[in-house]
């Protein structure tokens, strides 16, 4: 395994076949196995890329206490056979500094995870546009985790007609629901505890097809703050009579924003 971190290193460092790469922020967990595994699988090469992209950070948000455990990522990236990874300093991905010039993500970026989070979404596709500019792939792998972050990359890929397959990958989960992210490890033993009531809400919401019956399972854990839970289509837009529908959630547990989704099938 290659590790480059410019620009000139990643051009020379050609890799053979057809490219897969999986994009990361590192504190790297089974979740982002699970997207290597399937790269692994699916190309002759395996490009990943490492790195905490402050565009998608706001002001009072973690950037400056995002995890970051480099030499334990580079031995999960090892052990999963990634052949290439792509770790950028700052200064290698903004040489001017933020850019003025960004993806805007339309309306779809301005909803819940948008309307929390003002400017995410144009960092996430801004960043996300650069990394599949500079590494090339045929195919990019992401995690459905990030559901609404998924739907944006995929239409991106479309209205800018990039020759890229963009592949989804089912959330990893821990035994009892959890659905594993690098946010999870800022989470004390109560609060942990306390983070269940997120998949818990979501899967008495697809049981019940209403979201009735996981606003009740929020408000029996008051010590988590929600910010949202919905029900729509798999596109996101307003929620079917019938068939292929997602459940979204977004809560405060301490100082932890976290979020899941799951596909709900009404009926
Ligand atoms: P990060 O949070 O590191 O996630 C990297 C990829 O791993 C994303 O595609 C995410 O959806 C996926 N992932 C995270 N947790 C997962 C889980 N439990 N199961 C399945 N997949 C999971 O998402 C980002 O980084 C950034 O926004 C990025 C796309 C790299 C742009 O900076």
């Amino acid at each position: 395994m290659r590790v480059v971190s410019d620009r000139a290193d990643l051009r020379s460092a050609s890799l053979p076949g057809d490219v897969a790469v999986v994009m990361t922020m590192g504190a790297l967990h089974e979740g982002h196995a699970a997207l290597l595994r399937r790269a692994r699988a699916e190309a002759k090469s395996v490009l990943m890329t490492l790195f905490v992209n402050p565009l998608q950070f706001g002001p009072n948000e973690d950037f400056d206490r995002y995890p970051r455990t480099m030499e334990a990522d580079l031995e999960l990236a090892r052990a999963e056979g990634v052949d290439l990874v792509f770790a950028p300093t700052r200064e290698v991905m903004y040489p001017q500094g933020e850019p003025s010039v960004r993806v805007e993500p339309g309306p779809l970026g301005a909803v819940l995870e948008g309307a929390s989070r003002p400017g995410f979404f144009h960092g996430v596709l801004t960043v996300v546009n650069k990394l599949l500019q500079l590494t090339r792939p045929d195919y990019a792998y992401f995690g459905e985790k990030d559901y609404q972050q998924l739907t944006l990359i995929r239409a991106m890929v479309r209205d800018f007609d990039l020759p890229i397959d963009v592949r989804g990958v089912p959330t990893v989960r821990e035994a009892d629901g959890l659905a594993l992210s690098s946010r999870n490890r800022y989470l004390s033993p109560p609060e942990r505890q306390s983070a269940l009531v997120l998949s818990r809400a979501l899967r008495a919401t697809a049981a019940t097809g209403s979201i009735e019956a996981g606003l009740a399972e929020f408000a029996a854990v008051p010590e988590v703050k929600l910010d949202y839970l919905v029900l729509t289509d798999p596109m996101l837009g307003p929620a079917p009579d019938h068939g292929p529908a997602r459940a979204l959630t977004a809560a405060r547990v301490g100082s932890t924003r976290l979020i899941d989704n799951v596909g709900v099938e009404l009926p």
